[in-house]
């Protein structure tokens, strides 16, 4: 973390998990642990339906709901989809995108870009995902695939929006899997992103990009991995749906940076 120049933010991503009853009763569990100190940003991407019960639990507190996904698209023809607009009203502040979750059942380069740029649009943060699968990381090309990833989710977005997004490193063999990358191997590649922000945007905006790790992060391995200097905090799937878990790691947020 650099908390001089870039936020830091400790991210919750619950996937398809929780029901709107349990989204309740984890807010007031997770109110009454969340820490006083205002050390890092906080973020908890929930289920769309969940969506409204998060909101009205978390208004007076510095928790932001986010979304899991959204369409590109304004509005029309899309049954089952959720557009930016619709995010924004029910009091989302974020959005993932490009999740490998999401790129295993289609979603290409181009949706990832088209979705992140009508994020930034209607206002949202997006958190835009990459990562490589172990086949790629044993080939040795990481860093070939990012970097192809950030070139492509970044494409038109222009530098007064640049700041405006999160970016997250998740290795598909890292996610759900109990194997986190090292905090040296997660770093290499934070780094590496950085390194591509800036030949794109330039070197202050590359330093005020906040670049998150994701993949089985938890409370026991966090504040390792957020020592590192170009990781800026955590995208969690499975220790998000702990209350005390993730205060935890928001907690390991506090600790001197550089
Ligand atoms: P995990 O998921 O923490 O359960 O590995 C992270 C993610 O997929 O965002």
């Amino acid at each position: 973390m650099n908390r001089k120049y870039r936020k830091t933010l400790i991210a919750g991503n619950w996937k398809m998990n929780k029901t709107p009853s349990e989204t309740k009763a984890f807010m007031s569990e997770l109110k009454g642990l969340l820490p006083k100190g205002r050390w890092c940003d906080i973020a908890l991407c929930v289920p769309a339906v969940c969506i409204p019960a998060a909101v009205r639990a978390m208004r007076e507190t510095r928790v932001g709901i986010g979304a899991e996904n959204c369409n590109a698209n304004p509005s029309g023809a899309y049954t089952g989809e959720i557009s930016t607009s619709m995010l924004t009203d029910a009091g989302c502040k974020y959005v993932i995108v490009g999740h490998s979750e999401r790129r295993a059942m289609g979603e290409t380069d181009a949706d990832v870009n088209a979705k992140a740029l009508a994020a930034l649009d209607a206002g949202l943060v997006p958190i835009i995902c990459c990562g490589e699968s172990l086949e790629q990381r044993e080939a040795g090309i990481t860093e070939e695939w990012i970097t192809m990833q950030i070139k492509l989710a970044l494409a038109g977005i222009s530098e007064d929006k640049i700041r405006k997004i999160v970016i997250a490193y998740e290795p598909i063999w890292a996610i759900g899997t109990g194997r986190t990358a090292t905090p040296e191997q997660a770093e290499e590649v934070c780094q590496h992103i950085r390194v591509v922000v800036r030949k794109l945007f330039g070197s202050k905006n590359a330093r005020a990009t906040t670049i998150l790790y994701g993949g089985s992060m938890n409370e026991k391995n966090a504040y390792e991995l957020l020592a590192q200097p170009d990781i800026d905090g955590g995208l969690i799937g499975g220790a998000s749906l702990v209350p005390s878990k993730f205060v935890k790691i928001i907690e390991d947020a506090n600790q001197p940076t550089a």
